[in-house]
């Protein structure tokens, strides 16, 4: 029978992991053995995934000429180059749509088709990062590859059917350059018990945006007062990647 845990030994090397993590951008120039980097994506395999449909794909990559490009098409994010290892994490109906075929159906794309097959690509893509930081390395998602989704599907020669949801950097960290923990909102702020409550939303998001100013300007980084809420806000006046719906049909996918 499976007991809880005694009050005083709450922390697993599990929990240690996670409570460690900071998105790192800085790596030294040691490589990621192949066995290494092969014995953290076969565990994160095993990360839960919709009925057993196993609706995604990991393209590894280590060629720094890809790597520049990627790092073009993402915007100019220059730990792209510098990392040893880039991984992209992809939604991918492929075989979906081959079992389809060897049955003699077709496959009814949809909405739920795009979400269960991004859904287990990001759960598998948090996995390897977990598995990653537990043995040393780091690394940071990145979202940006969504940016030029195409151009970055062409790179890495996927089919119709399989879409980067997102990308991330692996690397053994610069130890001098690794930054502190970014703050999070209060937990009551998000965790909720049987119903959802929150009291005074925006008192919320003032003090978290004052732990936020602080925890910049221990790093001599000046930001505004609305340090958090500022900049998210102002980022939404426009809509993000407008084109994405009509790049993810093009590319396979439905968003009805
Ligand atoms: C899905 C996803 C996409 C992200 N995309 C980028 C990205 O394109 N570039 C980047 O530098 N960081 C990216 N990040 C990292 C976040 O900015 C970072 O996780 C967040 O600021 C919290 O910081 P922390 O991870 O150090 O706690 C991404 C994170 C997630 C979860």
């Amino acid at each position: 029978m499976t007991s809880t845990p005694e009050k005083n030994n709450l922390t697993t090397p599990v929990t240690e992991v996670l409570n460690k993590h900071v998105s790192v951008r800085q790596y030294t120039d040691q490589d990621i053995d192949d066995n290494l980097l092969m014995t953290i994506l076969n565990a994160s395999r095993r990360s839960p995934t919709s009925s057993n449909m196993q609706t995604y794909s990991i393209v590894v990559v280590r060629n720094p000429e890809v790597k520049k490009e990627l790092a073009v098409l993402t915007g100019g994010q220059k730990h792209i180059e510098a990392c040893p290892v880039f991984i992209a994490f992809c939604a991918d109906i492929t075989r979906l749509e081959a079992i389809c075929e060897m049955h003699g159906q077709t496959l009814t794309k949809n909405l739920e088709t795009t979400l269960v097959s991004s859904i287990d690509a990001a759960l598998v893509g948090m996995s390897v990062q977990t598995a990653a930081e537990s043995f040393g390395l780091s690394g940071v998602m990145i979202g940006g590859i969504r940016n030029n989704p195409k151009e970055a599907a062409e790179l890495l020669e996927l089919p119709k059917g399989v879409y980067i949801t997102y990308g991330m950097c692996l690397g053994w960290p610069k130890e001098d350059l690794i930054p502190d923990r970014k703050p999070r909102l209060a937990e009551h702020v998000v965790i909720h018990k049987e119903t959802y409550k929150v009291d005074n939303l925006e008192g919320e998001i003032r003090t978290y945006n004052q732990q936020l100013k602080a925890h910049y300007e221990a790093q001599n980084r000046n930001l505004d007062d609305d340090a958090w809420s500022g900049p998210i806000a102002k980022k939404q006046e426009k809509p993000n990647r407008p084109k994405l719906k009509e790049t993810l049909e093009s590319m396979g996918f439905s968003l009805d």
